[in-house]
């Protein structure tokens, strides 16, 4: 991958969050753990550190940052106008992967959230993390903490291996819990708005605010042909089968590497990672992108991987699969909800 190499830097990784408040403070960016992803965090107020989030992820201007509270009650530092559902939700979700898109207070840097009117918030749910915004005093943004359209990162090795010639500082919290992105939701005429499938699934937002409308780009539905973002992507190509073991069989010749949910019908034949092998779907997105870091370092010619039943979390582990399998980009700032 080609990621900008800022001479100097070490990459370090440290369980000291007085080390990542020691570069935050100077104006640094610093990769931090969260229960979902890595991210590569940023005070919000300095500018300069918010462009050099972009320059070191490689992602375009228009593709606003999400930015990460303590608690509800900081809320009103980036968002105003904030509706009753999104109190509701705060309540149920927060801390933890819901990332609610609002109307934005002033005071929030148009780099943060690209020009637009709104911002997108989330209080992630991992000690660390709170700790260390706790500690700064002031929201930071915070991307996932890998290079544009490439694997999330899941922990802070995966990080390292990245970025460690264009960060100080990587902040070891473990693996994350989660190990998908977060949900994103906004709200139209008071209804609630699902803009990215993530940790927490429809089923649950259901439960709590009703019927939700999801509007995500995807394989099945593409809010316009051709323009489907690769993303979450190995270098090595990938496919997706309800029987990868079957698929493999039909395509003799070919060096190829398997992902899958149980492993109830595994072949020594075929080199393969079990996301989960007593068939737990939350399991299975916690160990999702390592499984997929791994197997992009095997030197296969092909990935096939299973496709997960359309239910729970499922559905969100099926949109990351299928976003990684798609080989070519066609991305527009209308597209950017990924
Ligand atoms: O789990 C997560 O959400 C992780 C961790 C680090 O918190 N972060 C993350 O950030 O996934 P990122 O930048 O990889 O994805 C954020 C998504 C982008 O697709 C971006 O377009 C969207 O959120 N987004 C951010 N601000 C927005 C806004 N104001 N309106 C619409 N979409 C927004
Ligand atoms: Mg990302």
């Amino acid at each position: 991958f080609a990621t900008t190499a800022i001479p100097n830097k070490r990459g370090v990784i440290t369980k000291s969050i007085k080390k990542a408040v020691f570069y935050l403070t100077k104006g640094d960016v610093v990769a931090i753990p969260t229960e979902t992803v890595y991210g590569l965090a940023a005070n919000i107020y300095n500018e300069s550190a918010l462009k050099k989030i972009f320059e070191i992820k490689q992602r375009p201007f228009f593709n606003p940052l999400i930015v990460h509270i303590d608690s509800v009650e900081s809320l009103d530092k980036v968002a105003k106008n904030v509706p009753e559902k999104a109190y509701l939700l705060a309540k149920n979700f927060w801390p933890g992967p819901l990332t609610m898109i609002l109307e934005k207070n002033k005071t929030v840097s148009d780099i943060v959230t690209a020009d637009k009117n709104t911002v997108a918030v989330r209080v992630p749910n991992h000690p660390v993390a709170l700790e260390l915004i706790k500690k700064m005093g002031v929201p930071l943004a915070a991307p996932s903490a890998n290079p544009f359209g490439s694997i999330s990162p899941t922990t802070a090795k995966h990080v390292e291996n990245y970025f460690k010639h264009s960060l100080d500082v990587i902040l070891d919290g473990g693996m994350a819990e989660k190990g998908i992105e977060s949900t994103i939701v906004g709200f139209k005429k008071g209804e609630v708005v699902v803009y990215r499938l993530g940790s927490i699934s429809l089923e649950m937002l259901e439960l709590v605010v009703g019927n939700v409308k999801v509007i995500v780009n995807s394989e099945k539905h593409p809010i316009a042909p051709g323009m489907l973002e690769k993303h979450y992507a190995p270098r090595t190509p990938m496919m997706m089968s309800s029987n990868p073991l079957h698929t493999a069989f039909n395509l003799i010749g070919k060096n190829i590497g398997l992902l899958v949910f149980e492993g109830q019908h595994i072949s020594k034949d075929y080199y393969t990672e079990v996301l989960s092998p007593k068939g737990d779907m939350e399991e299975a997105a916690k160990n999702l992108y390592a499984a997929m870091h791994k197997l992009d370092t095997k030197g296969f010619d092909l990935l096939i991987a299973e496709k997960f039943l359309d239910i729970g979390i499922g559905k969100s582990i099926n949109d990351r699969l299928s976003r990684a399998c798609i080989r070519e980009t066609n991305f527009t700032p209308n597209n950017i909800f990924i």
